[in-house]
């Protein structure tokens, strides 16, 4: 059975303190009620020790790692640093990464294998823009960006990965994918990790959703058969809402 997954991805939200209070109060809610579903935090860098301290139950991610180990890249956070910190998970090739920092594939490609190199586990982004869905052209976009980055990894490193397929036009707007939309889009990720590696592999990844999943959607979303959870933006800066969306597989 592969496991299933719900993350939280707080972007440039939060101080430490108020980072630490929701922190805290995801971690008392998982404790009190625990069930079999994976529950990470992706806090901002500046928080990631902190918040390590208060966490028992729920494991901890960073948003982004450097595509470099050390040296002169003033403002990067390399993998190696997030490792030191105790989070175990990085998010690489977010949709804002990819267009409001011009992260390129190649780049994305990078920051995964030195992830791996360090002992973390990268959630892996992808999916289309609205025009490209408008185009009809979202399944050759989503296999172009696989093709381009996990699949050029070994066996044994892809067999670590978290995917989380967000189409563009479903984050932060309210718009959601629909559970059928999402489910096709899944089944195809599944299909090619088949064709590429093998059953096995496919059988065992967890590929989450991302992109306007709420407390009200969240269950729709999580019934089908290739949805093993979910990337939570807005909805992971509430702890009651986010533990609803835990709650809902
Ligand atoms: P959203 O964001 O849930 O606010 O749409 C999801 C994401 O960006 O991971």
């Amino acid at each position: 059975m592969r496991k299933k997954i719900v993350a939280g991805n707080w972007k440039m939200n939060t101080t430490i303190d108020e980072g630490l209070q929701l922190a805290r109060e995801v971690n008392r809610l998982v404790d009190n009620d625990p069930g079999d579903v994976l529950v990470i935090v992706a806090p901002p860098f500046s928080h990631l020790s902190e918040i390590k301290k208060v966490l028992s139950v729920v494991a901890l991610s960073a948003q982004n790692c450097a595509s470099e180990n050390r040296g002169a890249f003033t403002g990067e956070v390399s993998a190696e640093m997030i490792k030191s910190t105790g989070a175990e998970y990085v998010i690489i090739g977010h949709s804002e990464r990819r267009t409001l920092f011009r992260e390129e594939d190649e780049i994305l490609l990078k920051k995964v294998k030195l992830a791996l190199e360090s002992d973390l586990i990268p959630i892996f982004c992808c999916g289309e823009k609205l025009s490209e869905r408008e185009q009809g052209k979202h399944f050759i976009t989503v296999q172009d960006q696989l093709a381009s980055t996990l699949f050029m990894l070994e066996d044994k490193n892809f067999r670590q990965i978290i995917i989380a397929y967000e189409p563009v036009w479903a984050i932060g707007t309210g718009l959601n994918a629909t559970p059928e939309q999402a489910q096709e889009m899944h089944e195809f990720i599944r299909r090619l990790i088949g064709q590429h590696f093998n059953t096995d592999i496919s059988d065992a990844a967890s590929i989450l959703y991302g992109g306007s999943c709420k407390p009200s959607n969240a269950k729709e979303l999580f019934d089908n058969p290739d949805v093993d959870g979910g990337l939570i933006g807005g909805a992971s800066l509430n702890a009651n809402d986010f533990f609803a969306i835990v709650k809902s597989i």
